[in-house]
């Protein structure tokens, strides 16, 4: 198996940090090339990304999200931004204007490249024996994360990126079984035995209690739904 191929099929997120430890500057710029070599709609490279050194924001940020501690244990912290408003400054620039808030389209197209950057970024972090965490939870405050980071309209922060020296050992967690998720030329239907049968080994290797449930918790939860609704408005993507 080639370094690569194991370095992926090894991935866990890493949640606990040497806070002693810190990121060499060369390290950082390599992470961000990788970010920045990612796949990306018609080479748009709808995104930005904010390296957050400041300690002070960074406090601030678990002030508000007490179970992402490690935002600010880590040695560096990525906030990656949906980012349209370089486009509109093309159109801005040929003095014509544009609705972006009039296709959500737009909202796949960033959130896709986004995704694809911290995709790289997750396996360059892995690559250098670093570990790192996605966090989502920063839209949950979404409103002050705009003002923090002085997030201009056409932009939206989509989740961060923790990343340090480890010093936890997070068990690899299993993935649903391929007959619940690969098909071959057309999607096929699978009884939910499948399911069940992923509830137990995540909740036998106390992974999870029940990840179904977690699964439903999340899609009941309304909260979030309203406060991304009403941050999108503000950011006049929608
Ligand atoms: C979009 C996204 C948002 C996430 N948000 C958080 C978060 O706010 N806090 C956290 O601890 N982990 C977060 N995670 C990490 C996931 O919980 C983790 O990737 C998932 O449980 C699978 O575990 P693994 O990465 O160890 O394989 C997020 C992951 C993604 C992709």
């Amino acid at each position: 198996m080639n370094k690569m191929i194991e370095i992926m099929k090894d991935h866990s997120s890493h949640r606990k940090f040497d806070v002693n430890y810190e990121l060499p500057e060369q390290d950082l710029q390599l992470i961000i090339e990788c970010a920045k070599q990612a796949s990306t709609y018609i080479n748009g490279q709808f995104y930005s990304i904010i390296i957050v050194k400041d300690k002070e924001k960074r406090a601030q940020m678990v002030n508000s999200n007490p179970l992402n501690s490690h935002i600010l244990n880590s040695s560096v912290f990525l906030l990656f931004i949906m980012d349209l408003n370089r486009s509109n400054k093309i159109f801005q620039h040929h003095h014509t204007s544009h609705d972006f808030s009039d296709n959500i389209d737009h909202l796949f197209l960033g959130s896709v490249d986004t995704a694809l950057s911290c995709a790289n970024a997750i396996n360059a972090v892995e690559s250098l024996g670093l570990g790192c965490v996605v966090v989502g939870g920063v839209r949950y405050h979404v409103d002050e994360i705009i003002d923090l980071f002085k997030l201009p309209t056409l932009t939206y922060p989509l989740f961060g990126l923790s990343i340090g020296k480890p010093i936890d050992t997070p068990v690899i967690k299993p993935r649903l079984s391929n007959d619940t998720m690969i098909f071959t030329d057309e999607y096929k239907d699978y009884s939910y035995d499948l399911i069940s049968d992923y509830d137990l080994i995540l909740s036998k290797n106390q992974l999870s209690e029940s990840w179904s449930d977690s699964i439903k918790n999340y899609f009941n939860n309304d909260s979030l739904k309203e406060i991304t609704r009403k941050g999108l408005d503000k950011q006049k993507l929608l």
